[in-house]
């Protein structure tokens, strides 16, 4: 069967016998059919694509862990603003690709020195929340979840310019374990500014209190950044960032005593909560992951340097068929997982060739052919109103050491009814070419980044006879 995010024995139990995909949890009621693995196709009823605004969970499925929520979805809690339409979307999601890429740019010419001890470049925002909490008693704050920040920071009282739509700030007077400026030994920056993307700005200082995770997981001596102008839209609700890249002052970095530098997360659908575990919970999952390595950035001689988790992508299949992109074309710039990107972006040569064999396995579909808005980034669609059942091709990403990532419908397209978009996007000319695994191909997805052990790991298909 297909184990997604936490697998769980009540699956083995209910669905031994079928081919199913589920969403985080055990209350995500599976919406895939049998079909499953015939011929690399998957039954989709067309209704399970329709908006869902209720947040659909009777239960987080007995799992542990800080849960993680859309940020525009009904499960957040902080759904106070109106959500972006998809070209909004789409034009942070490129401004974030930019930006990735221009750092990119800057390995490969060589710069990355003093990139790398630049904290004022930061890339634009995620979708995904986790609650963290600061500050003794503890303040709870909805914080981003950005595998491509290592900075953690978080609006904090007096804020000059504070974010929209967050009512919350962190009120250091009120916490007795607070103390400016940085302590973490051989950093000195008392200030921070970091520039996102899409010109969104957060600036300040650097404080240091206890941050609370879980009540199990209290850390001393925490360094972020205390936002006190922050300009720009972050979205709903959101007060912050939580950094999980490898720079030493990430979340992952602070907390490597406890955690050892191992974290998971499964990026749950609109309607459902996922999970972010670290340290021995998330090393748990392990054996029903399969793993690919983590390898170094382009330009970089260490993991630690590369800001970005790189793995090696190597081919991509549609509808059981490989696509045979020689691997030259992905390993010329690397390829990143990462949470904030929403659409996953491809080399040209590697995106046409998707599109191609996309097309073909969809032909007895219609195109959609309204008008596409300007910044759409999206130029596969298709107009599934009128269609009970799609059957839908199943797109397999080949990563290194056998981890193939299974792409269910979900997985695989964006939009609504009536304008379902292949959810990938090829770079555009003039930048460097990263390869970048997005969040709308890593839903419901259990990815866990082992750090120390050099490897990232996914939720993967279990033989049938496991099952
Ligand atoms: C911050 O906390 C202090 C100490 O508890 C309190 O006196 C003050 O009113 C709080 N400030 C704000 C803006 O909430
Ligand atoms: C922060 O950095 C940006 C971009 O480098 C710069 O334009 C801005 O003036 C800086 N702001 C502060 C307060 O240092
Ligand atoms: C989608 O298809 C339906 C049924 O064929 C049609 O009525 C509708 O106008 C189409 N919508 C768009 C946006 O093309
Ligand atoms: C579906 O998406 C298309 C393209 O973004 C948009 O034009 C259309 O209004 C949407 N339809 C519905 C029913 O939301
Ligand atoms: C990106 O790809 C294009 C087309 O293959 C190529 O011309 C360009 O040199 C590449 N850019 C970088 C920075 O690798």
């Amino acid at each position: 069967m297909a184990i997604l995010c936490p697998s769980t024995a009540i699956y083995h139990l209910l669905f031994s016998s079928l081919l199913l995909f589920f969403s985080c949890y055990v209350s995500g009621i599976p919406v895939y059919g049998a079909e499953e693995g015939k011929d690399g196709f998957h039954s989709t009823p067309v209704s399970s694509l329709l908006p869902k605004n209720k947040c659909s969970t009777s239960a987080r499925g007995g799992s542990q862990g800080l849960p993680i929520t859309q940020k525009y979805g009904p499960c957040s809690g902080s759904g106070h603003s109106q959500p972006p339409s998809p070209q909004e979307i789409f034009g942070r999601d490129e401004s974030r690709v930019s930006f990735i890429n221009s750092k990119g740019n800057q390995y490969t010419s060589g710069n990355l020195k003093n990139h790398a001890h630049n904290n004022n470049l930061f890339d634009e925002d995620g979708n995904f929340l986790v609650d963290v909490a600061f500050g003794t008693p503890p303040q709870k704050f909805k914080l981003i979840l950005d595998t491509g920040s290592s900075i953690t920071w978080i609006q904090c009282k007096a804020c000059v310019n504070c974010l929209q739509d967050s009512h919350r700030y962190f009120n250091w007077s009120a916490s007795s374990t607070y103390s400016f400026g940085s302590c973490i030994p051989g950093t000195v920056e008392n200030n921070y500014n970091m520039t996102y993307g899409d010109d969104s700005t957060s600036v300040g200082n650097y404080g240091c209190d206890t941050m609370t995770l879980e009540p199990s997981d209290v850390f001393q001596k925490f360094q972020f950044g205390c936002g006190r102008n922050n300009k720009g839209d972050f979205g709903s609700g959101v007060d912050g960032v939580l950094g999980l890249g490898q720079g030493q002052l990430s979340t992952v970095s602070q907390t490597a005593s406890k955690f050892n530098k191992v974290f998971s997360y499964c990026l749950p659908e609109e309607d459902s909560i996922g999970s972010l575990l670290f340290g021995e919970k998330a090393t748990s999952q392990s054996s029903s992951l399969k793993f690919t390595s983590l390898v170094n950035g382009p330009g970089t001689s260490g993991l630690d340097e590369s800001e970005y988790y790189f793995v090696k992508l190597l081919d991509i299949s549609v509808g059981n068929k490989r696509l045979n992109i020689p691997s030259s074309v992905f390993a010329s710039s690397g390829t990143i997982i990462d949470s904030g990107t929403v659409i996953s972006r491809l080399p040209q040569r590697a995106y046409s060739a998707l599109k191609d064999a996309f097309k073909k396995a969809m032909a007895k579909y219609p195109l959609f052919n309204g008008r596409r808005k300007k910044g759409d980034i999206l130029d596969t669609c298709y107009n599934l109103t009128g269609t009970k059942d799609a059957l839908v091709p199943e797109i397999v990403l080949h990563f290194g050491e056998g981890a193939d990532v299974r792409l269910n419908e979900k997985r695989v397209f964006s939009g609504n009814t009536s304008c379902r978009c292949l959810a990938f996007a090829g770079t555009f000319a003039g930048t460097s070419n990263f390869t970048i695994i997005g969040s709308t191909q890593q839903l419901s997805l259990t990815v866990l980044y082992d750090i120390p052990g050099r490897r990232i790991g996914f939720g993967a298909m279990v033989a049938p006879s496991e099952t």
